[in-house]
């Protein structure tokens, strides 16, 4: 949602100078000329305090992710300083014109136990990291070339969270200047009471505040498509305002032979929403519209525009690796871009209101989102002692109500959920609870499904939590399903979360066998080991198959994320929660991407499972010199019908998918009632191989024809890198990214699997370095640094550009007896 002014304001802030602000601008980015510092402070939120000794920083700000790393701190928390007291100030001036407006800051979220103060005086408090909130300065502003301080103090708490939760003002912040008659912000409510294939019904809700006397305002609405086109103009219709207060005013209309959104043609109309008093707009304010029809049936999953759509799911943490949980938009495109590449159409925001880029960008590539308000509800999770079960109670209504108020309008939302695997499953009246939230969501947004995710079932049954949510999801239960299914045939039925499968990127540890841990503290690749309560893929995907009632999956992770580093670091009943006894692991190993995004093994087999466009992926990588005529169990990963295998040239014999099963180590007694060790995988294809260097080759066949090749060698002596980058032309605003990729090669290019050599950055020109990384989930290596190991045989650099400033960003790297080409990107 956009608000727009009217008003040409020369809008001057005292830290840099100041673009005019026309007809057409939207909320005024309020993310620069922020001033920084961690402690306790007294008398920071006075104008006159000294602030000139502080950091000079632009929001999005995680003061956490720069650590340093310190055993001090919780690997569960990513090993970094989390909590902690900082503070944020700012001064900025406003001109004349300003006098008599109403001005209003919003902060995306702010990572958390805010106070927001302006000149002094304390506008507001919120606890919740995660949420959205707006407040109004105007009584307490000065104009002319007075300066205005605002001030933010923040106090995230140690035992806050299982994951890395950041620390500091990560998402954007906003300024809003309007007349007295204008919509509230996130004021618009739209929906499509029906959709039929020819038509639709647009229901859209306006909440116009007036702010002075009593008056008569118009509204109308103009509906454009993605290419710009009106289609539709309504009425111009008055409506009376009395003074000071608020009306919500409805508006019907029908739009013929609408383009759908949908997951292949995100389709997005924008309305725009005039208001006018005396034949002067006061306001503009646009709301996105996608026009889909979506239906969940109890015995036959989810149905978009009529299809049955199998939800290809992942969780995804909000942290974007390197660059921690700074609301970057083009880490999380790129992050989104990823997910999708592995065939996944849908995202659950786990478990947490998602920054709005991420919602924005779901609706504009088509992804499905189940957005999650909470990890906790009034009972405390084990030893997430400072959780938000301490602010539950008075705030969970409003921090429902404003998740779903900020993001109802977004076709890409299909359900929210209210909460994931909550204690209250386990206790009698904890149904309650479950119906309390779902009432708020149903009242707030009453077009879609609310959901929880339920890795109780049998307490959530049997305390009726289950009866209270529209959709009950199940947390690693897939042979649960047929029961579940027999006993409520009309519950709507989703795998909320599934597998948890870990690994490393590029590790494979022989012999293959499923073991607790590893002394690398490293995963082995071969996706078979994982906590108590996780299994491979292969046994959601066996068990959706037979259970289609299940409208699909969301797999334990996408990506990896920092903290959580499962299965090392502890358990949660040690030392009250401190997962450092494996340090330095502090990352999560459940994703199918690595912390910097390469994809693991794992990517492959989801894309096998998800994708149509032929591939075929072989693992594990092709230097063993120790290993030298002993037997390597060699996989392949393929959504064509056949694999042949070749090792140096010589056939391995071809293997159908689903016919020749691949035996993977591992049993999974607990979860299918039968007793399975030796489990045989549908969606794997084996072959055990004599190890000799040289060459592995896998080609995949359609109907007998080759649809799919890879080749990989073994490599030999490291001798050169490559730089590559994700884009070479990025936007001099100061926000965007470059992703280049190194990868150590030998003389003839093949990838060094084990390469493990120091490189050395320097960027110069129009661009920065942001962070680098590795994908290494076991190292305390900094984020913020001009160097980085290559870990398994590649690294990242994370290049940004410099505010206002294009041209030529030239990247070198340097590493010992490697030879490197620089590169050239541009920032305009
Ligand atoms: C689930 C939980 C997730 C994550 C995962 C790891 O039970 O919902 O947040 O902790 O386990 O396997």
């Amino acid at each position: 949602m956009m608000k727009f002014n009217r008003l040409v304001l020369l809008f001057v802030l005292s830290t840099f100078t100041f673009s005019a602000v026309s007809a057409d601008t939207e909320s005024i980015s309020f993310n620069d000329g922020w001033k920084f510092s961690k402690g306790k402070m007294v008398n920071a939120q006075k104008n006159d305090f000294d602030d000139s000794q502080w950091q000079s920083v632009t929001i999005p700000h995680d003061w956490s992710i720069e650590g340093p790393f310190d055993t001090k701190y919780n690997a569960r928390n990513g090993g970094l300083p989390v909590f902690g007291d900082g503070w944020y100030r700012k001064e900025f001036t406003l001109p004349k014109n300003t006098q008599g407006k109403h001005v209003s800051v919003t902060f995306d979220a702010a990572m958390n136990n805010s106070n927001v103060y302006i000149n002094g005086h304390l506008v507001g408090h919120r606890p919740f990291g995660y949420i959205a909130f707006e407040y109004d300065l105007t009584p307490y502003l000065n104009y002319d070339d007075k300066p205005n301080v605002i001030a933010v103090s923040l106090s995230p708490e140690n035992f806050s969270a299982r994951w890395y939760a950041g620390a500091g003002l990560y998402r954007n912040s906003w300024l809003d200047i309007n007349d007295d008659i204008h919509v509230a912000k996130w004021g618009t409510f739209v929906s499509t009471p029906k959709v039929t294939p020819t038509y639709a019904q647009v229901k859209l809700e306006t909440k116009i505040n007036n702010k002075g006397e009593a008056a008569s305002t118009h509204v109308r609405h103009v509906v454009r498509n993605l290419a710009g086109d009106t289609v539709i103009e309504t009425p111009n219709i008055i409506h009376k305002l009395a003074a000071n207060s608020q009306k919500i005013v409805t508006q019907l209309f029908d739009l013929a032979n609408p383009i759908l959104w949908d997951t292949e043609n995100p389709h997005l109309y924008e309305i725009e929403t005039l208001i006018s008093t005396n034949n002067v707009i006061v306001d503009r304010y646009k709301t996105p519209l996608g026009v889909r029809h979506i239906e969940f049936k109890a015995n036959d999953g989810f149905w978009l525009n009529w299809r049955r759509v199998q939800i290809q799911g992942v969780c995804l943490h909000h942290d974007n690796g390197p660059l921690g949980a700074v609301a970057n938009h083009r880490a999380i495109e790129r992050k989104l871009q990823i997910m999708k590449d592995m065939g996944a159409n849908s995202i659950r925001t786990s478990h947490n209101p998602p920054s709005p880029e991420l919602v924005k960008l779901a609706d504009e590539m088509g992804i499905l989102l189940q957005v999650e308000s909470f990890d906790v509800w009034e009972i405390e999770k084990r030893t997430v002692v400072n959780g938000y079960q301490k602010d539950f109670a008075e705030w969970h209504e409003q921090d429902l109500r404003d998740m779903i108020r900020q993001n109802r309008n977004s076709p890409s939302i299909i359900m929210w959920s209210t909460g994931n695997e909550i204690m209250e499953q386990g206790v009698e009246d904890g149904w309650k609870v479950a119906k309390t939230l779902t009432d708020i969501a149903h009242d707030e947004d009453p077009t879609r499904l609310v959901a929880a995710g339920f890795n109780n079932p049998n307490g959530a049954i049997k305390n009726k939590l289950a009866d209270e949510v529209d959709i009950v999801g199940l947390n690693y239960k897939p042979t649960l399903y047929d029961d579940i299914h027999k006993a409520h045939p009309n519950w709507i039925k989703l795998a909320s979360e599934t597998s948890s499968v870990t690994s490393t990127r590029g590790k494979y540890h022989f012999p293959m066998e499923k073991y607790s841990t590893h002394d690398s503290r490293y995963v082995t690749s071969y996706d078979i080991v994982g906590p108590v309560w996780a299994y491979p893929p292969d046994i959601e995907f066996e068990f959706l198959e037979r259970n289609p009632e299940v409208m699909g999956e969301y797999i334990w992770t996408g990506f990896d994320y920092l903290g959580e580093p499962t299965p090392y670091g502890g358990k949660d009943h040690s030392d009250r929660g401190y997962w450092n006894h494996d340090w330095p692991a502090r990352s999560s190993s459940f994703g199918a991407v690595d912390l910097v995004g390469f994809p693991k093994d794992r990517f492959y087999l989801y894309q096998s499972q998800w994708t149509d466009t032929p591939m075929v992926h072989v693992l594990p990588h092709w230097n063993w010199p120790t290993m030298i005529g002993q037997t390597i169990p060699v996989f392949a990963y393929t959504n064509a019908e056949e694999v042949e295998l070749f090792v140096n040239g010589k056939s391995f014999g071809r293997k159908i998918k689903g016919v020749d099963k691949a035996s993977l180590p591992v049993s999974f007694k607990r979860w299918d009632g039968e007793n399975r060790p030796d489990y045989k995988t549908p969606y794997r294809l084996r072959w055990d191989v004599e190890y000799q260097p040289g060459e592995l080759k896998v080609v995949a066949y359609k109907q007998g024809k080759v649809v799919s090749e890879k080749v990989i060698k073994t490599a030999g002596e490291a001798v050169q890198a490559s730089l590559s980058p994700d884009r070479n032309i990025i936007d001099a605003d100061g926000y965007d990214l470059s992703y280049v990729a190194v990868e150590v090669l030998d003389e003839q290019g093949n990838l060094v699997p084990t390469a493990e050599n120091k490189i050395r950055f320097f960027v110069e020109g129009a661009g920065e370095i942001a962070a680098v990384g590795n994908g290494d989930s076991a190292t305390v290596e900094p984020f913020k640094a001009d160097y980085r190991r290559a870990f398994s045989g590649k690294a990242m650099l994370i290049v940004k550009s410099i505010k206002g400033q294009s041209g030529e960003i030239k990247i070198s790297a340097y590493a010992d007896g490697l030879n490197i080409t620089p590169i050239t990107i541009s920032a305009k």
